[in-house]
């Protein structure tokens, strides 16, 4: 009895241990603010996860309180279901530099019932974007949570979604390539409605009648180096995701991405000849 009662006490230590240990994912509000209506964001399970609410009154959007230079952001996201055309969810980085803008874009457009979502990204450097690919998810997205992650460091950028890359960004700046770098970026959210472009490229418009759209999101974990901070934010152990094990795509990482565009890109700035009658530089040096 008394030996079992060791063993539960210590079983506890450890667990309550390995919880205060690992201090994330983090709460809402630790991290971030309301930037776009209070009344359309819901703090639920104590404020761990939140619900995003878009209906023809206003939709909303959120922002990290710090900026940072470097990192990996990621959330769970659970888009939303049915009937989602002509709604977007936007999570993304920004520096908020108006003409030398940085930008990491994760776009989620919605589709009619049973049409597959899909995520849109894009990279700005240096105030220059246009630089979108398209895959479809091989999954329903409205279904349970995903993980959607952006890592960024001084060797590149990458998209994941779960633990599939599904978007690199090298830094070819010895190319002349431009690499964001200098700039820190907050994270942001937004859900929205942009039925003039979305999905079919704007032809389904948004069913009002199944308003209100509901998009929820838990798991807030942003791994940064926060400005102000440091006094610089380097490659140095002390920022994990600046080690060799994140510099590129490992083995498994390298297949799985190789997957995702052999079988679910469906636009590639990269190949658009009406867009770019030239390919654009970085399309050939990266990859
Ligand atoms: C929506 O579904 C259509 C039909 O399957 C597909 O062509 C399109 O890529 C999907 N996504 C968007 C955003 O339109």
């Amino acid at each position: 009895m008394a030996l079992s009662n060791a063993f539960l006490l210590l079983f506890c230590c450890i667990l309550a241990i390995s919880v205060s240990v690992s201090g994330r994912p983090a709460t809402f509000l630790e991290d971030f603010r309301i930037t776009w209506s209070d009344s359309h964001i819901r703090q639920i399970d104590g404020g761990r996860a939140i619900q995003l609410v878009l209906d023809q009154n206003s939709g909303c959007g959120f922002a990290s309180k710090r900026q940072y230079l470097f990192g990996r952001v990621s959330m769970k996201i659970k888009l939303i279901p049915g009937d989602s055309a002509g709604t977007v969810t936007a999570f993304y980085m920004n520096s908020d530099t108006d003409t030398v803008r940085d930008e990491l874009d994760f776009e989620f457009l919605g589709n009619r019932s049973g049409q597959p979502y899909t995520v849109q990204t894009n990279i700005y450097a240096h105030g220059k974007g246009d630089r979108e690919q398209r895959v479809n998810l091989w999954f329903d997205p409205a279904a349970d949570f995903h993980t959607y992650t952006i890592m960024w460091n001084h060797h590149h950028i990458v998209f994941y979604v779960d633990e599939v890359p599904i978007r690199v960004y090298k830094n070819n700046e010895a190319r002349n390539i431009p690499y964001p770098k200098f700039q820190p970026m907050g994270v942001y959210s937004t859900l929205w409605e942009a039925d003039d472009w979305a999905t079919r490229g704007g032809l389904e418009k948004i069913d009002w009648s199944k308003a209100p759209f509901l998009a929820y999101y838990k798991d807030f974990d942003i791994e940064g180096c926060p400005v102000p901070g440091p006094a610089n934010c380097a490659s140095s152990p002390s920022n994990w995701w600046e080690g060799t094990a994140y510099q590129a795509l490992n083995a498994m990482e390298a297949r799985r991405y190789r997957w995702v565009r052999m079988n679910h890109m469906i636009y590639n700035y990269c190949t658009d000849k009406s867009r770019y009658p030239v390919t654009p530089p970085e399309c050939m040096a990266g990859i």
